[in-house]
């Protein structure tokens, strides 16, 4: 059994929340009033969490706020299975400060009052990313110098605000491309009009960050970082020259977006070269898509279209646990959503889904009994 670090939110310890030994199927209905917070003595021994405890690792799940507060079945599985949670959009640019200087917590609040009542560490994310930044940002005419202070004020406010709540933050979402040029933004445009390197925004949000809340682990988060190639090299050497320069970065975050019709990434060697520049790691939003059958009206179902697919997506979702729990420095592991119900996935991919551990009617996948089976192993 490895041993973690426990930045519990709450004052409870996961230990002293599992006095049932009930799983989670049998456990009991959600409550009649969809806000009332599920009661953590209904997480059973064999669920997710139980034997990720065991196994030394949290793992977590993006959350959806509107299905948290109203949605029993969700917030059933989100409090039962999960120790770690992860705002899937509600801590992100535009949710946070819809008008200029105007900060709206309600969402983000709620979900956290939601983990500190079900003794569940947070991710937060995102702070700064080149998505769902608000019209007034986008659509503003600032001046480079008014754009450093805009970034400033939110990285200090909203860390700050939410401190001592947040065990890792993405502080920095998806710089690079996948050719392994650093990414152009609103925010390497306006340092370079300042005579700055575009890519120095990235240390200051990581000190002002620091600043505002040393306690949480500082992460920079990224996709297609699984693979050795273009994208992942930069990124490597770049969050050397953090290191050497002294930037308070504790972390790198995979995001595992994984899709069948690619081959299976040399994960395990990436996260370990990270980890050995003395950083943790972390698999942020991992999921697994595939093809799925289309129905007479030419929606899609999410079925997957091939059966050897469908048995490759549930050895892959193993293989992605396996390989964080063989590196040492990573410690925890997050899927992105609850079930194929809610997944971004059909959205951006069309013709693609069945990405998530649970089904369209939340009822667990063989996937789901895959991690069950990793974690057991583990333990
Ligand atoms: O906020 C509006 C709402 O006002 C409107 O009524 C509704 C109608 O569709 O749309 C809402 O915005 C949606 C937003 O999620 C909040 O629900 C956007 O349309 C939708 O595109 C957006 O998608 C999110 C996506 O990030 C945006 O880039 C997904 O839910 C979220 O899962 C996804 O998460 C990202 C990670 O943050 C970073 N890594 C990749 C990952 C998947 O794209």
């Amino acid at each position: 059994m490895r041993t973690s670090r426990h930045l519990l939110v709450g004052a409870l310890t996961l230990g002293s929340l599992i006095v049932a030994p009930t799983a989670v199927m049998a456990s009991p209905a959600p409550p009649a009033n969809p806000n009332a917070s599920q009661h953590p003595a209904t997480i059973g021994k064999d669920t997710l969490r139980s034997l990720a405890e065991e196994a030394g690792i949290e793992i977590g799940v993006a959350v959806n706020a509107d299905l948290l507060a109203g949605n029993g079945k969700y917030r059933n599985i989100v409090n039962t299975q999960y120790s770690s949670v992860t705002a899937e959009n509600v801590m992100k640019w535009e949710a946070l400060q819809p008008e200029r200087g105007v900060y709206d917590w309600a969402a983000a609040e709620a979900l956290i009052a939601n983990a500190e009542a079900n003794g569940q560490v947070v991710r937060g994310h995102t702070l700064v990313w080149h998505n769902q930044m608000p019209a007034w940002l986008t659509g503003g005419d600032f001046t480079a110098e008014e754009l450093r202070a805009i970034l400033e004020d939110h990285v200090r406010t909203v860390a700050g605000h939410f401190a001592g709540d947040i065990q890792q933050w993405d502080v920095v979402n998806e710089i690079f491309n996948d050719d392994g040029t650093f990414r152009e933004t609103i925010w390497s445009q306006a340092y370079e009009e300042l005579g700055l390197p575009g890519e120095q925004y990235v240390a200051d949000v990581f000190r002002w960050a620091h600043e505002a809340d040393p306690d949480a682990l500082l992460f920079y988060n990224d996709y297609n970082l699984e693979f050795t190639g273009a994208k992942s090299n930069a990124a490597y050497a770049f969050v050397q020259e953090l290191l050497a320069d002294g930037v308070p970065i504790d972390g790198v975050g995979f995001q595992g977006h994984l899709d069948t019709q690619y081959g299976y990434p040399d994960l395990r060697a990436n996260l370990q070269r990270f980890a050995d520049l003395g950083l943790e790691v972390a698999l942020t939003e991992v999921d697994v898509r595939t093809f799925v059958t289309q129905k007479p009206n030419g929606t899609y179902t999410n079925t997957p279209a091939d059966p050897a697919e469908a048995a490759q997506q549930v050895e892959w979702w193993a293989q992605t646990l396996e390989d964080c729990l063989a590196v040492e420095a990573c410690n925890s592991y997050t899927v992105w959503g609850v079930s194929d119900a809610n997944s971004w996935i059909p959205g951006w991919f069309t013709g693609q889904g069945a990405g998530l551990l649970y089904d369209t009617h939340n009822n667990p996948k063989p996937q789901y009994e895959a991690l069950r089976e990793v974690l057991r192993d583990a333990a």
